[in-house]
């Protein structure tokens, strides 16, 4: 399929599913690295039925498509970039709550999510406070900072399968590990039910202040970054690693890792893709090279014409 023809099937499928459309559409504002080129098409449905339905359209033609979430974990390469990207909606008023359990819309932040616990003196999501990205996204490589981790609140997950199936999964323990859930490339998170503890709006408030100032003094402030760049290694800390081996400040272009942290890279403004993966190339030569460690990158790549199919990022 061409660029071209992409286009004009984004165009039709825009208009018959209500989705706003855009054309060589820079993908950069949306991703938390500020890195990346133009996709053929962006499509904005507005609800979760409307992106299954979309996707499904997509699919059923094997148009290349990538669904985006938050942003926070992409990588998107320079230049032209010939696949189409479904937005994942953030409605912040898919939000209900019915005593414990707090039922969300795949495109809610999670900064929402956690608002909104909160408010309702909801615990179990603290951990969380500061986190960039959706909770489609956390669900899909369940998050976790601070010892918490998305899976073990996760109650049901509304997905749609790679055959378009819409399913709902209530997860078992070892439906998540590190970094990694249940849900497979292909799958897309539309909703997830979260079963949290009951506790008070203050002491929610007063954990997730704590978790802020511990991530303020351990993580870099302001810039753009993507979170952590590297997966931890089997009984090591990627973080450390990379500042054992004398590699914070190491730049690449516009680029450089992070004086604060050695697993987070920050955009000095400029950075281009290229950038990206030449600091990524860098880091993980060298850590090889001095400690032997392979380390393994946790952000999903996006390349110039792949086709998609991956889960919500
Ligand atoms: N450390 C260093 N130098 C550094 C960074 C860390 O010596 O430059 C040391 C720290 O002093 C500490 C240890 O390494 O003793 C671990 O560091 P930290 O507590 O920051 O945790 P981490 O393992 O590096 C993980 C997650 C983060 C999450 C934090 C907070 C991964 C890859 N990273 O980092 O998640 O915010 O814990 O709990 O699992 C992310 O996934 O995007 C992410 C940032």
């Amino acid at each position: 399929m061409t660029r071209r023809e992409m286009q004009d099937l984004a165009v039709r499928l825009g208009q018959e599913h209500g989705a706003g459309v855009e054309l060589d559409a820079a993908l950069a504002p949306r991703l938390s690295m500020r890195v990346g080129g133009r996709a053929a098409a962006i499509i904005e449905p507005r609800g979760a039925e409307e992106v299954a339905s979309l996707v499904e359209a997509l699919r059923a033609v094997s148009a290349p498509h990538h669904l985006l979430g938050g942003g926070s974990n992409v990588l998107a390469d320079d230049g032209d970039l010939d696949f189409l990207v479904v937005q994942v909606p953030a409605d912040a008023s898919s939000v209900s709550i019915d005593d414990v359990l707090l039922r969300v819309g795949a495109g809610v932040k999670l900064a929402v999510v956690l608002r909104e616990a909160a408010k309702a003196g909801l615990s179990g999501l603290e951990w969380a406070a500061g986190l960039p990205g959706t909770i489609g996204g956390a669900v899909f490589g369940n998050a976790g900072a601070f010892g918490g981790e998305i899976g073990p609140s996760v109650r049901e997950v509304a997905l749609l399968d790679a055959q378009g199936v819409l399913r709902r999964h209530r997860p078992e323990p070892n439906d998540f590990a590190y970094r990694h859930s249940f849900v497979r490339e292909g799958e897309l998170v539309l909703e997830v039910e979260l079963e949290l503890e009951r506790s008070t709006p203050e002491a929610v408030r007063d954990e997730m202040n704590r978790v802020n100032t511990q991530r303020s003094a351990s993580q870099p402030k302001g810039g753009h970054s993507s979170g952590c760049v590297f997966k931890n290694p089997e009984g090591g800390q990627a973080g450390r690693l990379i500042d054992e081996c004398g590699l914070k400040g190491r730049r690449a272009g516009g680029v450089h890792v992070s004086e604060a942290h050695g697993n987070f890279f920050i955009n000095d403004g400029d950075a281009t893709a290229a950038d990206i993966h030449a600091l990524i190339t860098t880091v993980r030569d060298e850590v090889r090279r001095q400690r032997g460690i392979e380390l393994e990158c946790e952000l999903r790549h996006w390349g110039p014409r792949d086709d998609g199919e991956g889960g919500t990022s």
